[in-house]
């Protein structure tokens, strides 16, 4: 595992996404998002005009399209870097909303985003993981906010898990490691929660940062390598796209311990996932 406080840059490719495998888990991965939007304030109204929210990272925009069941008139943009991703948002969500407002989806790459207009919320979900140095980014985001909008954002806290470490240490084993190069390597770009609250704080945010352990109960065969599959697992299986023979051989050894480290019983897998939430209200 490198960890690295968001300093480091991966030099690869992005990982290529399956929005019908990340959807699978569609109701637990939901859930912190739900959490975190109840945590959010009303959203300022300037002007009385409807509000303007981004969403960084949509993915296949599911939750962006709970932005609009909580702000019903409000002009949403969900943006991500993967056009699987997109296209699966835009088939599913885009246009106008019930409450006369509307939501689209553009190709934008979180790392050098900035607020082209002044947004009352920005938002993201389990992405920012993804994004180096995001915390960099804070003071253009915070900028971007009409005054008394909200940045508010959730990333996974569980890269030294046991399903993210096994696979590290698989990833860096002598078998694996020239096969895969950089793409074996996860970089951890996310800050503690009390970094995270300081960085927010100077930055003349009210700040509200926590963390939740979910214990998630999964079901059916192998359920947490079926999850990773759908995130965590995206850069190596990209690396291994179209050898079929090595893919299924870093798979059954994964499974394998897997299987070791979250052994079925009699209700489910049990699968802990620590995640941080942060919601910051610009002043
Ligand atoms: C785990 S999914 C989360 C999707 C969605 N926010 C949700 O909660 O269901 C992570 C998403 O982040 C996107 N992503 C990763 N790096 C990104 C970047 N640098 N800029 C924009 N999006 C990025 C991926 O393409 C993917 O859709």
């Amino acid at each position: 595992m490198h960890s690295d406080s968001s300093t480091t840059t991966t030099q690869t490719e992005p990982p290529v996404w399956d929005p019908q495998q990340y959807l699978r888990h569609a109701g637990h991965r939901t859930r912190p998002f739900l959490d975190l939007l109840s945590r959010i304030p009303e959203l300022p109204a300037i002007g009385g005009l409807s509000p303007r929210i981004a969403d960084l990272g949509c993915g296949p925009g599911n939750v962006t399209a709970r932005l609009a069941d909580r702000w019903p008139d409000a002009r949403i943009t969900g943006f991500d870097l993967s056009p699987q991703m997109l296209a699966q948002a835009d088939k599913d969500h885009a246009g106008t909303t019930a409450g006369g407002g509307w939501l689209d989806f553009q190709i934008a790459d979180a790392a050098h985003w900035v607020p082209g207009e002044p947004y009352d919320l920005i938002v993201s979900n389990a992405a920012l993981q993804w994004v180096p140095n995001h915390p960099e980014s804070f003071p253009a985001w915070i900028d971007g906010l009409s005054p008394g909008g909200t940045f508010a954002f959730q990333v996974p806290g569980n890269f030294t898990s046991p399903s993210h470490a096994i696979l590290a240490e698989l990833c860096e084993s002598p078998r694996w490691r020239r096969r895969l190069d950089d793409h074996g390597r996860r970089y951890v770009h996310i800050l503690e929660p009390a970094d995270y609250l300081t960085r927010l704080a100077d930055l003349g945010c009210v700040a509200d940062v926590w963390e939740t352990v979910y214990c998630q109960l999964l079901t059916g065969t192998d359920p947490v390598l079926d999850w990773v599959k759908g995130t965590a697992l995206r850069p190596v299986l990209t690396a291994l796209d179209g050898d079929q023979k090595a893919m299924d051989a870093l798979l059954t050894e994964y499974r394998d311990r897997l299987r070791e480290a979250y052994p079925p019983g009699p209700h489910g897998t049990v699968f802990p996932f620590r995640r941080i939430f942060a919601v910051a209200r610009k002043k």
